[in-house]
């Protein structure tokens, strides 16, 4: 078994330094700020008064109660809160994560959806009111749930701005002919973030400008988004969110929270910091939405595919027609000549979901690697050759040229150093005492993104340099990364360099969402850095040179802005500096290109009481050049450890009659522990890619993708059942 931590990996063949990082000391020892910690004078606090009822009318609050607290400043519902305009549905084109304003009127069209906000002196006291208030409801019965009964489902294609689904080939004809086939539907809950940092908001104005401390991956779009809800200029809203205590897509898009407590807090005249509960944050954040999945997948006599027909289920609100659409991903992974694919939209009485951690491709990919799996043994061949025999370097969608792909590569690292030979295929017979022993697994893949990015870099004349960009580190490394890429371009030490981020007073960085703040961030700080060395007639001299240098040209520090936009990218930084995501019209993707990597895995199944544990995972993946291997590493480990997560433990269970969460805290939540997680081996396959941007393909959401089926192939392996449904847990194994 390898070592539970591995040391510090040693640099391979195109990457860089293993830095640590270097806002690490300050994060562990405390002194961070983070936004929620922000100080504010004469603040007050606001609570969230939420629907208890999943669908229907409010007839009337009986505030009196509440009113009467000594300390309440004021309560607001739909009746009195001040009006904001629509800033529209990102996917839309807007700004918010709904379009759904929740104070708007009586209705309610989810549980948990913010009705009224209680100000108050403190804390206690606003907690204290808000459980006084008293909502008589006129109720409705609410579709909870994909299977419910009153939802409606609609073609993404028809609804979804900018989706088209995908086909190749003659899918019918090559299903009729296959030799092989393979008939399975598939399963994902629901789940919810839980970050550290609760999904806090605190503002403040000043006159007529306003700030707001808020944890966000996308300060620009929080900025602009509210100045569209309040009617003021962006330039008259900044905000301040240096760190991000946590998020991974809950934090990407603005929420209605945010305009309400700022309008609030203009009608006050006082600052207003909101710290929703955790409970709270179930339904006023977004979530990862429930899917299904109906795959076919049809093969000729030597186990080479043909035929892949993949339908996806996916929920969401009824106010916005939020996709997922992981058949991009799933469609294009093997060497499938004919394909069909459609994207289906249900629609219940739930809040809109959003981005969690590789949104489209956990649940597809889920279904498709269990699907490969299961397609490998009716062939009797292999998984990992089996996926050698379907490689592909071509998209059979469009027949296009991926820039690379060593997903082969990924295989055989990770299965050599994993130990598969040693695996014996025979389904249930491998044994350690009590223990059924499985083998499993899967690939995992991620499209390497861009969008727009703007720094500003400044060197001095002692070789210290600054660089900042309101991009966002949400614990990956973003920080040490932006500093490594002017320490390497200035040739100066990483801790000569200074980086400001996550701040709409600098230059805008993109959402750090879609695994693309190292290629995207990284080309605007990169070009910065050129245009500094260029006012140095391309050559920086070093040490007192360097000082000559600067007396030379007579000035005190030499400072570059720069613009970056994507090839073939039009009008991307205009539309970034409005504060909307500048890829939302296809204008990321100009390239095919994708992150690869294998995820191998052995479960422990206890024989009697189907106990599941998971002694070690392995993965092995190939993302272009490594900007650095430490920071690197803990992302794609952090990644293998969450795909275990959803794998066993992570659903939000659903009640059914009130389209309520049932165990909406994390007592209730499961999440891993220590003891869950053991050996996780991370191997870094060396990647030259020219021709995307920095070479860097990106890795924040590649390592969760591939494990939730690696897990399921090998609880199947162990046991001979064939879990289809996530999370695979004990009842589901007890027969
Ligand atoms: Mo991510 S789910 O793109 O933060």
């Amino acid at each position: 078994m390898a070592d539970y931590s591995a040391p510090v990996p040693v640099p391979g063949k195109n990457m860089g330094k293993a830095d640590a990082r270097i806002e690490g000391r300050e994060k562990v020892t405390g002194a961070t700020v983070y936004a929620s910690d922000a100080p504010v004078a004469n603040p007050t606090f606001a609570y969230l008064i939420t629907a208890s009822v999943g669908r229907g009318k409010i007839r009337k609050f009986d505030l009196a109660e509440a009113k009467a607290l000594p300390g309440v400043v004021a309560i607001f519902t739909h009746e009195n809160v001040p009006k904001r305009a629509d800033a529209e549905f990102f996917s839309d084109g807007g700004w918010v994560n709904t379009s759904f304003d929740p104070m708007e009127s009586a209705e309610v069209r989810f549980a948990g959806q913010i009705i009224g906000v209680v100000i108050a002196e403190t804390y206690e006291i606003a907690r204290d009111a808000a459980h006084r208030v008293v909502v008589d409801y006129a109720p409705a019965e609410p579709s909870a749930s994909l299977l419910s009964h009153g939802t409606e489902t609609v073609d993404a294609a028809k609804v979804a701005k900018g989706w088209k689904d995908k086909e190749a080939g003659n899918f019918d004809k090559a299903w009729a002919a296959a030799a092989v086939k393979l008939e399975a539907g598939y399963a994902t809950p629901t789940q919810h973030h839980n970050p550290i940092e609760l999904f806090t908001t605190t503002v403040a104005w000043h006159g007529d400008e306003l700030t707001i401390y808020e944890p966000s991956q996308f300060v620009w779009g929080l900025k602009n988004g509210v100045a569209k809800q309040l009617g003021i200029d962006p330039e008259k809203v900044m905000v301040v969110n240096p760190f991000v205590g946590g998020a991974f897509g809950s934090k990407g898009i603005m929420t209605q929270r945010t305009g309400i407590i700022a309008a609030i807090a203009r009608e006050i005249r006082r600052p207003v910091k909101l710290v929703p509960t955790r409970t709270q944050g179930f339904y006023v954040s977004t979530y990862r939405a429930e899917t299904r999945h109906a795959i076919k997948l049809g093969a000729d006599k030597s186990g080479r595919l043909t035929a892949l027909s993949h339908d996806g289920w996916e929920l969401t609100s009824r106010s916005d027609d939020y996709k997922v659409g992981g058949t991009e991903a799933t469609t294009q992974m093997y060497a499938i000549p004919n394909v069909t694919s459609k994207v289906h939209i249900v629609r219940a009485d739930r809040q809109t979901p959003g981005f969690m951690r590789s949104p489209p491709e956990v649940p597809y990919m889920f279904a498709l690697e269990c699907a490969i799996d299961e397609m490998a043994e009716k062939c009797g061949i292999d998984p990992v050759e089996f996926r050698r025999i379907n490689d592909t370097m071509k998209s059979p969608v469009s027949g296009e040229k991926f820039t690379s792909r060593h997903l082969v590569e990924c295989f055989d690292a990770a299965s050599t150093a994993f130990g598969w030979s040693k695996r014996n295929p025979k389904v249930g017979s491998m044994r350690d005492g009590d223990w059924l022993v499985g083998y499993g697994c899967a690939a995992t893949c991620y499209p390497a993104n861009t969008m727009a990015a703007t720094a500003r870099v400044r060197l001095s004349p002692d070789g210290s340099a600054r660089v900042q960009i309101a991009a966002h580190d949400v614990g990956t490394g973003a920080t040490t990364v932006m500093g490594q890429i002017v320490a390497e371009a200035f040739d100066i030490p990483l801790s000569k360099v200074t980086v400001e981020m996550g701040d709409t007073r600098l230059p805008p960085g993109p959402v750090a969402g879609g695994s693309q703040t190292t290629a995207s961030g990284g080309s605007a700080v990169k070009a910065a850095c050129d245009k500094v060395i260029a006012r140095f007639g391309n050559r920086l001299p070093s040490g007192p040179a360097l000082e000559a240098a600067f007396k030379k040209m007579n000035t005190g520090v030499v400072e570059e802005y720069a613009e970056w936009a994507p090839p073939k990218s039009t009008g991307g930084v205009a539309k970034l500096y409005t504060g909307r995501m500048s890829g939302a019209e296809g204008e990321e993707k100009p390239l095919l290109a994708y992150a690869y990597g294998a995820e191998f895995v052995e479960v422990h199944i206890h024989s009697r009481t189907k106990e599941i544990r998971v002694p070690r995972i392995t993965g092995a993946f190939a993302g272009g050049r490594i900007m650095n291997p430490r920071t690197a590493r803990s992302q794609l480990m952090g990644g293998l450890i969450w795909g275990i997560s959803s794998a066993l433990h992570e659903a939000t269970e659903i009640d059914e009659k009130r389209a309520r969460y049932v165990n909406d805290n994390i007592a209730e939540y499961l999440i891993p522990v220590n003891a869950d997680i053991r050996s996780v081996e991370v191997i870094l396959v060396p990647e030259v890619d020219d021709q995307i941007p920095m070479g860097a393909k990106g890795l924040g959401e590649l390592g969760n993708v591939g494990t939730n089926a690696a897990v399921a192939n090998a609880v199947y392996h162990a046991t001979g059942q064939r879990i289809r449904e996530l999370p695979i847990t004990i009842d589901k194994l007890i027969v």
